[in-house]
């Protein structure tokens, strides 16, 4: 069995397609995204992992235009509003709304995360970034992101930080004593006076400790500093590698890497992401893939817009018909760098023509693209798949009331949830 997580977000996403319904102003409120945690946990998923960035696209061509035409990443609402409304209508999925440790103080995040794990009998959690793009930094008062190592130098404190914070409570802190008088023990919260080389905090939370101790983190770092950010600190990496051999190779790094930190390797689960195309025949789903090239072949403006917003170079400015440049960047440093050799000596032009398909193309009925994905997994040894897409009611449904299914028909996935709380399902097998 693997365990499947829906990678979508909480801003406009699909609001001019022929199955966006309302879309275009529904995501502003929270019965999509409630409709959408109800769909997810029907169809035994882990989690659902919110996607987050705090500013408005401009690299692009130097100016908003591309962001704000097409809807690309702006505009958005906050998703420590809309987890609560998930999270109360369900009762066994995961939420995880992306936080970025750079910019969000660790008292503050301690604070929000037990609250979040309080309404949901311990499902709450957090998607952790360390934000890429220098217009972040600018939104919050500096002048441009610190250097990429450092920034995940001070997320390893902030974690450690944010820990020290929940554990300012010993578990049994909380007596409700009515004959004596006595809500809390006192001998039991103590201050923690942290003080480190990136932050300073003297404690207690005014919180309860989080039921689940600590809420669960996932994050996607995928150059060697980010791998060892998560290998010593979440329980979930997510990861955008593609092709068996290099899923392989990826799984077994990080499982090094949370040994070498003295973990045990499964307590880090490492889940793919894949963007399936399903159909009701086969032939209906490669018509459909065949669409989505021939659109992207003729807007390649669409995956420009993706790979400037990742790297934070702007690929309006290079010219199509000549390779893919070689990049660095001080922003999301893998996605980037990887770009070049996924790219396999095409042209700019040829290359941006081509719809993001995940770590393995899966296009086909449910049943077929469920058998290849056991296949996938069995090769692989890995531990999951994180579906990207889009929130819109017919999209969802293809996953949830379709793939979903016939994955548990194979005995894929699981039937039913055998704990109470997200990581004891996470970690069940
Ligand atoms: C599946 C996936 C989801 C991501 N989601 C977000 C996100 O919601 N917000 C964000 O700022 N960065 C997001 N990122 C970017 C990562 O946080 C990170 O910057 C990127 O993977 C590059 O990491 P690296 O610099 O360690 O190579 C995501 C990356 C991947 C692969």
């Amino acid at each position: 069995m693997f365990h499947l997580g829906l990678f979508t977000g909480c801003g406009v996403q699909s609001w001019n397609g022929m199955w966006s319904g309302e879309g275009a102003t529904e995501w502003l409120h929270p019965q999509l995204y409630i409709d959408t945690a109800k769909a997810v946990e029907r169809a035994g998923f882990d989690c659902i992992i919110l996607e987050d960035a705090h500013f408005i696209p401009d690299v692009f061509r130097g100016n908003m235009d591309f962001a704000l035409h097409n809807g690309f990443h702006a505009p958005k609402q906050d998703l420590f509003v809309m987890a609560p409304f998930m999270l109360t209508a369900t009762e066994h999925v995961g939420i995880l709304p992306t936080l970025t440790t750079t910019f969000h103080p660790p008292y503050l995040a301690a604070r929000t995360l037990a609250t979040l794990d309080h309404i949901s009998h311990g499902r709450g959690g957090a998607n952790l970034v360390m934000s890429h793009n220098d217009r972040t930094a600018q939104n919050y008062g500096a002048d441009a992101q610190a250097d990429h190592d450092a920034r995940y130098d001070a997320g390893d404190e902030w974690v450690a930080l944010v820990e020290a914070l929940w554990n300012s409570w010993d578990p049994d802190a909380l007596v409700i004593d009515r004959e004596r008088g006595v809500y809390v023990d006192t001998a039991k919260v103590r201050p923690i006076d942290f003080s480190g080389r990136f932050y300073r905090s003297r404690g207690p939370l005014n919180s309860l400790p989080p039921p689940q101790g600590r809420p669960v983190f996932s994050q996607a770092g995928g150059s060697g500093r980010g791998r060892d950010f998560a290998a010593k600190n979440v329980d979930l990496v997510m990861t955008n590698v593609t092709g068996i051999d290099t899923m392989k190779a990826f799984r077994d790094d990080v499982v090094a890497k949370a040994l070498a930190h003295g973990r045990k390797p499964d307590s880090c689960k490492v889940m793919f992401n894949i963007a399936p195309v399903l159909g009701e025949t086969r032939r209906e789903a490669e018509e459909k893939r065949q669409r989505a090239l021939a659109a992207a072949a003729a807007n390649v403006e669409i995956n420009l817009g993706w790979m400037s917003y990742y790297s934070g170079i702007d690929f309006g400015k290079f010219d199509l018909d000549a390779p893919m440049p070689a990049l660095q960047t001080n922003a999301s440093r893998s996605t980037t760098e990887n770009l070049r050799e996924k790219s396999g000596g095409m042209t700019l032009r040829e290359f941006a023509s081509y719809p993001a398909s995940g770590a393995v193309e899966l296009v086909g009925t449910p049943d077929a693209v469920a058998a290849q994905m056991g296949e996938v997994m069995d090769e692989v040894g890995g531990d999951g798949f994180l579906i990207q897409q889009p929130m819109y009611r017919e999209g969802i449904s293809m996953i949830t009331d379709g793939l979903a299914p016939a994955l548990r028909r194979r005995g894929l996935i699981r039937d039913g949830y055998a704990h109470r709380q997200f990581r004891d399902n996470l970690l069940d097998f």
